[in-house]
């Protein structure tokens, strides 16, 4: 007999959880069997304000009295008034934006107008970078997805990550002096056929293994798109609207992009997304006929949702909370890294905080039987955390609570990793080499 939960539903990432959610509430999520489960991933990183949010109930109720969808051409006063909130939060020159639904689609367009507007196709992305699953789109991810599916668009060129603890070109160790983004622009040369367009990149690669880039690194990736006439687009999917202790992960470096795609974190769990980008850029591709008419395009519902999680963000101030708290739950983590030898690096900006396992910190093998052994212990003992995978391997946990967490909840939450950690660890002292 099968599985209740497989019976109906294919399967699109392996299997499901071993539970059906009844509700859920901030950092929480309740099933139907009774049990509280503390959730570290918000979600899919989109419930920033905590699962459920009064505001966003409330904005949404109010869309089905009013209007939930409409034609395209036809615009609302929640679509307008979030595309002016929107567009004043960023810096000049971005002030174009188009509400879509999902993180791959935000991408998507960004790429088809960067295409439009420079006349060539070439897009670079990072090794181990995550930008969606749509075919177009992931032609340029480089963590996962590809085996299968055919080709991808052609012009899909990489770039080596900024990724210090495994330096991709054994160059540098535990501190990136950028000499992988001099490299890689050296064979993007190289690789080209004349038609440099794009590079699209996230702002900390996260399904790559919550990898942060350098001080700098994102000023001088701005400099060698300008030396080619190649633009800059960010995917914000995660870091967007507070997650890294800035409201964009952008400001860190101090940059503007030509793009910015936001998505998850836009509509705190209600599937909206934007694309945001210069007036010169629109009017030169709305002359060329641009066009992406989707049936939820600028669609009501989801703006009156991602216009209740903008003006939260401002008002719980979640963006400092996110830095505040983000620097306790680094701090907890390396107060367990110090406990387990298996904890082989901690990283992070904000909330958005990495534990890479290995079998020994001398070899640095990666730990992933040990990983996935941990994951399931501590979902079992009330913690839900992912173990991202990049490439071959799948060993970094992603720690990602709401914006909202308590430190009590990181507290609880370091406290249940560590203990899974130690009964692993005595149970299957084979997953590890001391
Ligand atoms: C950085 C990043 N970009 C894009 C996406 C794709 O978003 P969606 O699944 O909404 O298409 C994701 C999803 O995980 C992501 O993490």
């Amino acid at each position: 007999m099968s599985d209740p939960r497989e019976r109906f539903l294919l399967r699109y990432a392996g299997g499901f959880a071993p539970f059906v959610v009844s509700r859920a509430e901030g950092a929480w999520v309740e099933t139907t069997d009774g049990r509280r489960v503390l959730d570290f991933t918000s979600g899919q990183i989109c419930s920033t304000l905590g699962h459920n949010h009064p505001r966003i109930a409330a904005a949404v109720r109010e869309t089905l009295d009013q209007v939930v969808h409409l034609n395209s051409w036809m615009l609302s006063e929640p679509v307008l008034a979030l595309a002016e909130r929107l567009a004043l939060l960023f810096p000049p020159p971005l002030d174009k934006v188009i509400l879509l639904n999902t993180g791959s689609e935000a991408n998507e367009v960004a790429l088809k107008l960067a295409k439009m507007h420079t006349g060539r196709f070439e897009v670079a992305g990072l090794a181990r970078s995550f930008h969606g699953l749509l075919a177009g789109i992931s032609s340029v991810n480089f963590s996962m997805g590809h085996a299968g599916y055919g080709p991808l668009l052609p012009g899909a060129l990489l770039l080596p990550a900024p990724y210090a603890y495994r330096c991709p070109i054994r160059h540098c160790d535990g501190a990136c002096d950028c000499t992988c983004l001099e490299t890689g622009f050296a064979l993007l040369e190289q690789q080209s056929v004349g038609s440099l367009c794009a590079v699209i990149a996230e702002p900390v690669l996260s399904a790559g293994g919550i990898i942060v880039p350098p001080d700098g690194y994102f000023r001088r990736l701005r400099e060698l798109c300008d030396e080619r006439g190649m633009l800059l687009v960010l995917d914000e999917a995660q870091t967007g609207f507070g997650r890294l202790g800035t409201m964009f992960g952008f400001e860190h470096d101090g940059i503007v992009p030509d793009f910015v795609a936001v998505s998850k974190t836009l509509g705190g769990g209600v599937p909206l997304a934007a694309t945001i980008t210069s007036a010169a850029v629109e009017e030169d591709c709305v002359g060329k006929g641009f066009l992406h008419v989707t049936s939820h395009v600028s669609d009501p519902l989801p703006a009156a949702a991602g216009l209740a999680v903008l003006e939260v963000v401002e008002e719980e101030r979640l963006v400092d909370r996110a830095r505040e708290r983000g620097e306790y739950l680094l701090e907890r983590l390396r107060e367990l890294q110090a406990a387990h030898e298996q904890i082989g690096d901690v990283r992070g900006r904000g909330l958005l905080g990495g534990i890479e396992l290995v079998e020994d910190r001398e070899s640095r093998r990666p730990a992933d039987a040990l990983g996935a052994a941990v994951t399931a212990e501590c979902l079992e003992r009330g913690l839900s955390m992912n173990i991202v995978r990049a490439g071959t391997s799948a060993n970094c946990f992603r720690m990602a609570p709401p914006l909202t967490i308590g430190e009590d909840e990181i507290d609880l939450a370091v406290e249940i990793l560590d203990a899974s950690l130690g009964a692993v660890l005595a149970d299957r002292p084979e997953l590890a080499k001391v």
